[in-house]
């Protein structure tokens, strides 16, 4: 048999790289770190691969998937995996496979870093400070919204949620959640008793709200012009899901009309945001670049679970992580 041959989308750090060096594989790869591989090689490269690794800067759609002569896995560098084509994967009997577990705790830290760099104005004081213009303490300078016993809203209660929602329980607050699914009630205690509501309740009782659901056609702007209308004038918006959850427009809007207080977006309609977008001209906004998993420790656990998915992929077996198990029926 033929040695089975691995196409990486970005140079992998160590350890997984060592576990692609070190395996019975062939292993190409793009050998930028700054820049996504271009699409005319992705879809080259594509073509022989018996497995990808990919982030999610990389469209794998029908077009790339179609391409794929005798691929057996795509194994995504990340937990959400709505930049590829699941069904025409599933179609072609390629599994996909994504880094659930590893990120959970990571990304609800983050979540939390934003949400109280938001209510607390961190940025923004931050830069005062180095631009020279701090005269003096001022009673009302700077003053944000309090975090602690305030009402916390969370619009998808998977793993990432419940990680935020045990934080809250040190910050003595009410968790309300939106999920298809109600927690069982020991789970619910275990947050400090949070409750399953609907979503136009969930936005207008919380203060700070979250998003962490999946991006799903359902969820695509779930929160536009109607569902920033129901939120509290002082509410914060937080979202370290995917961009396209939330209606980027109509959130301007809210903000400049001070409909709601301030939004921490760690996600974005297009990515990387474009210096025209409008949001990067207001002060009640965070706006980190997608860092939700960006710990030294977590990425590289997220490289080592995906070069591990497609090794397995690529000897034959159905991987660990696979998001589309009936991928096996279609060989
Ligand atoms: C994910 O894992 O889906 C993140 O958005 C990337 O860390």
């Amino acid at each position: 048999m033929a040695t089975p041959r691995i196409y990486v989308t970005r140079p992998l750090p160590e350890p997984a790289a060592r576990l692609l060096r070190e395996a019975p594989v062939e292993v190409r790869s793009w050998d930028r770190d700054d820049t996504p591989v271009a699409r005319d090689v992705l879809l080259r490269e594509v073509v022989d691969a018996d497995g990808v690794i990919c982030l999610i800067t990389e469209k794998m759609d029908a077009e790339a998937i179609e391409r794929m002569a005798h691929c057996r896995v795509l194994a995504q560098v990340a937990v959400g995996y709505d930049n590829i084509d699941v069904p025409a994967a599933t179609r072609k009997g390629i599994f996909v496979t994504n880094t659930p577990g590893v990120l959970t705790e990571t990304t609800a830290d983050m979540g939390w870093a934003i949400l109280m760099a938001t209510a607390r104005r961190v940025a923004e004081g931050d830069k005062f400070t180095r631009s020279g213009r701090w005269k003096t303490w001022e009673i009302m300078g700077f003053t944000g919204q309090d975090v602690h016993g305030a009402t916390l809203g969370i619009v998808g209660m998977g793993r990432i949620g419940l990680a935020i929602a045990r934080r809250a329980v040190g910050f003595a607050m009410p968790v309300l959640y939106h999920n298809r699914h109600r927690l069982s009630e020991e789970q619910e205690r275990a947050v400090g008793g949070a409750r399953h509501v609907p979503l136009d309740e969930l936005l207008q009782q919380s203060d700070f709200v979250v998003i962490s659901c999946a991006l799903t056609p359902e969820t695509r702007h779930l929160i536009s012009e109607r569902e920033l209308g129901l939120m509290k004038r002082t509410a914060v918006l937080v979202n370290i899901a995917r961009g396209p959850i939330v209606d980027q427009r109509a959130l301007y809007r809210a903000l400049v009309d001070n409909k709601i207080w301030a939004a921490g977006l760690d996600v974005y309609e297009t990515e990387p945001v474009p210096m025209t977008e409008p949001l990067l001209k207001l002060d009640n906004v965070v706006l980190p670049p997608h860092l939700g998993s960006a710990s030294v420790a977590t990425r590289i656990k997220m490289a080592t679970t995906a070069a591990e998915n497609c090794l397995a992929g690529v000897r034959g077996e159905v991987p660990p992580n696979v998001v589309n198990p009936e991928a096996a029926e279609r060989r």
